[in-house]
């Protein structure tokens, strides 16, 4: 009998997603035992019963597409904005699950989605999820598919910003993505050979940044790079932030009203006050420094087009083994990438685990040995 096997995208978009699409449609279709079909707009497009048919046609000429051919959104299942109210979907999502008489749904998705993903399987449903995220901060996964990409693109741009900044004599801040994790920021300032560092992960300290660019100008070299992740936080900040996250836990147990709206928009103020922190950085450094500052933001262009080839073969190998874990029967688990194979791993021992740079990683070693600033 023939199985039927849903596919759908969520959180932020991410390279080799349609690589992930393809590989599972076509080892499902070749199985000669598989009907697959896509939902748009991830958990969204469930919810509202927005489908694609992912036939050889669809799933052909895919692989070096960027973004995902099934759209996706944010959106959560148990917390989802209907006419201009939040709702909990969770009963619409298990009805048309059940609709479409699915035997499987396979959700692709960075940390969020291995939440509400693993949610939808505490209903019954047959949940198996895919790592993606240019951030790498997927738990229990050795590397999520997207940020082999990002890295590629982060490091490009930090290559052409070093002929720039040498000839204008100037230090260049760059911004890249990563909130909770400087994987990104770490891999791209390596092999971009940025100067300075900044990592969530490591709070810095302004002092010792600008200290560092001063001994290359004593050295004689006039202008530094300075790779930042976007949650990178000076030690004041990392305190004060620290101290909200803190409150933030306490007042959602058993504050009233008023103290949650209180913490909740002290929080809302602080995120938007760090949005525009390459700026100040650089201000900062130019500042304390006397060397003229520049500041490059690159933003999604890191997320966009075609993937990697390392990416392609990664999603190719995930989405691969996803179809021989449905085939034998397995669900409530992340196909995880584990040394040169997978894993199946219950998606309760994924929900909750951010994979960051740990400090007594390699790379920082490394980083340090090469004489790069960490900001630390
Ligand atoms: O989820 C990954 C990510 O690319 C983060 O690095 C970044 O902070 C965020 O998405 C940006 O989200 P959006 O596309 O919603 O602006």
């Amino acid at each position: 009998m023939n199985k039927h096997i849903g596919i759908l995208t969520a959180g932020g978009d991410s390279p080799g997603l349609n690589a992930a699409i393809r590989a599972i449609g076509k080892s499902a279709l070749g199985s000669g035992k598989m009907q697959v079909i896509g939902f748009r707009d991830g958990f969204r497009g469930l919810m509202e019963n927005r489908t694609l048919r992912l036939d050889r046609d669809v799933l052909s000429s895919i692989l070096t597409l960027g973004g995902t051919i099934l759209g996706t959104s944010r959106d959560k299942p148990h917390r989802m904005p209907v006419g201009g109210t939040v709702m909990d979907m969770t009963d619409v999502i298990c009805d048309n699950y059940a609709r479409h008489n699915l035997d499987a749904l396979v959700c692709i998705g960075g940390g969020g989605t291995q939440k509400n993903a693993y949610r939808l399987s505490q209903r019954g449903l047959n949940i198996l999820t895919l790592p993606k995220t240019i951030d790498n901060d997927v738990g229990m996964t050795d590397i999520s598919f997207g940020f082999n990409t990002a890295m590629e693109i982060a490091t490009e741009a930090i290559d052409r910003l070093h002929s720039t900044a040498h000839s204008h004599h100037r230090i260049i801040v760059v911004e890249m993505m990563g909130h909770n994790a400087g994987w990104l920021a770490l891999g791209a300032g390596l092999a971009g050979g940025a100067d300075v560092i900044l990592i969530p992960e490591i709070p810095y300290d302004l002092v010792k940044i600008a200290q560092a660019i001063r001994q290359r100008q004593l050295r004689g070299t006039r202008f530094s790079i300075v790779a930042v992740a976007e949650g990178a936080l000076s030690i004041d900040d990392f305190n004060i932030y620290a101290e909200l996250k803190k409150k933030k836990n306490e007042v959602k147990e058993n504050g009233n009203e008023k103290t949650k709206k209180k913490t909740f928009d002290a929080l809302d103020q602080f995120s938007r006050a760090r949005a525009n922190h390459a700026l100040r950085l650089s201000q900062q450094l130019e500042e304390m420094t006397g060397l003229e500052s520049r500041i490059t933001i690159l933003g999604h262009l890191q997320r966009g087009g075609t993937p990697s080839a390392t990416d392609r073969v990664l999603a190719t190998r995930l989405g691969s083994a996803c179809v021989k874990y449905i085939e034998e029967g397995v669900s409530g688990v992340m196909v995880a990438v584990r040394g040169d194979g997978t894993e199946a791993v219950p998606l309760d021992q994924v929900v909750g685990k951010r994979h960051v740079v740990p400090a007594d990683h390699s790379l920082l070693e490394s980083a340090r040995r090469v004489g790069t600033c960490l900001g630390d």
